[in-house]
């Protein structure tokens, strides 16, 4: 049920007022559907939060995680029933370099992380900051959805994996992984010694009906290595505030992280640290905002079935990101450039998340039902168009 509907700005205003590469990026005339940005005003707990804290001039360097160490434990323990252990939290300046640190202490030069695509494009360059490799072992279509291959994933942590790079849950697909998924994942780790790095920046943004997993608790019974990197930087829109929590999994993994070099902790952003804080603790705005981008899936499959029913919608169990199939819309082997250029939508390139990603684009939820309707306009008066043109 949606409590109250959140009021999203003409995007005119909004390409006025903000200057985030969302807005920045494309022509005016692009309507940008791409970078996980969300359009919604900020919760207005959060906007007080910096407010003040910009008032009282408390605009210094962190020494460490402070209360949003415990703020997150009550938000984990709320939300998914898991029991952080608060001395377990150390901070990074977002998520990203959470993942780089966690991989330059598990991982040698050169040595090997395996990754699972389609996934989140910078997962590719993340390994490489750290001067691994990357190995892939693509998630397989089954039925609708996507499964780990877990085949394949035995094989390849046998020849000698270091780490594990999971997106839990998965960027593009939306995907909430089963516990019993999981599970079997902590198995094969502790099998092999694979250390786990979970990505759960999007699981904030789980939707009613599906039961997210948190990673940790289920590697500490399987004995595994784990980190699990998260932020409220998605769930609330704050990602330019730049703070996240690596949380270890267990004593010794957190033996570890006490090794990180000082300045990971000193480069976090204060602000964001104070943003992360009021966020976790503002679940109702979250709630709501789930509820929009809910409707809003709702909406796009209905505007695909009628208008674009060429168009295979995997429709999301969280977060605001659609992945689809567009390989029989007759676009070509490049949608998403046809798109962009003969649509004026911009759109996630399929390709870039990798192998299995071709001939898909991604498509950003967290927008105006209006948006939503004038980007399935442009995108089918383009492929009328071109069957057209074919046609004749
Ligand atoms: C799976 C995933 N991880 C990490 C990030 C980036 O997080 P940060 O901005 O905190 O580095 C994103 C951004 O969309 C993401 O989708």
């Amino acid at each position: 049920m949606v409590m109250s509907v959140i009021e999203v700005a003409p995007l005119e205003h909004i390409r006025r007022e903000r200057s985030s590469i969302k807005w920045t990026r494309f022509p005016a005339d692009v309507l940008p559907l791409f970078v996980a940005e969300m359009d919604y005003p900020l919760a207005p707990e959060i906007v007080a939060t910096l407010v003040e804290r910009v008032q009282a001039s408390d605009t210094g360097y962190l020494d460490g995680p402070g209360p949003l160490a415990p703020a997150f434990a009550a938000f984990a323990l709320n939300r998914w029933g898991w029991n952080v252990d608060a001395s377990h939290v150390h901070l990074a300046t977002d998520v990203s370099v959470g993942i780089v640190e966690a991989l330059r202490l598990v991982v040698p030069v050169g040595g090997h992380v395996s990754i699972t695509p389609p996934v989140y494009p910078p997962f590719y360059e993340l390994v490489e900051e750290a001067l691994g490799n990357v190995v892939e072992t693509p998630l397989i279509e089954h039925g609708g959805t996507w499964l780990f291959d877990f085949a394949a994933l035995e094989h390849s942590f046998a020849s000698g994996i270091d780490a594990f790079l999971l997106c839990n849950p998965h960027n593009p697909h939306g995907i909430v992984w089963a516990r019993a998924a999981l599970e079997k994942l902590a198995q094969l780790a502790a099998r092999y010694d694979v250390f786990v790095i979970s990505d759960e920046i999007h699981a904030p943004l789980t939707y009613p009906g599906a039961t997210f997993t948190p990673f940790a608790p289920l590697a500490v019974t399987a004995g595994a290595r784990a980190v699990t990197v998260t932020s409220a930087s998605k769930g609330w829109n704050i990602a330019g505030l730049k703070c996240a929590i690596m949380v270890a999994a267990d004593d010794a993994t957190n033996e570890l992280l006490n090794r990180l070099p000082e300045e990971v902790a000193c480069r976090t952003s204060i602000l964001g640290l104070h943003a992360n804080i009021s966020a976790f603790g503002c679940t109702d705005w979250l709630d709501n905002a789930i509820d929009q981008i809910v409707s809003n899936d709702a909406l796009l499959n209905s505007l695909l079935c009628e208008h674009l029913p060429a168009v295979i919608y995997h429709r999301p169990r969280a977060s605001y990101l659609a992945w689809m199939d567009l390989r029989h819309v007759g676009l070509g082997d490049n949608p998403y450039q046809r798109i962009l250029v003969d649509a004026r939508v911009a759109l996630n390139s399929g390709e870039s998340f990798g192998l299995g990603g071709e001939g898909f684009a991604r498509l950003n939820l967290a927008c105006s039902p209006d948006t939503l309707r004038e980007a399935v306009a442009r995108i089918a008066a383009l492929v009328a168009r071109v069957s057209a043109e074919a046609a004749a």
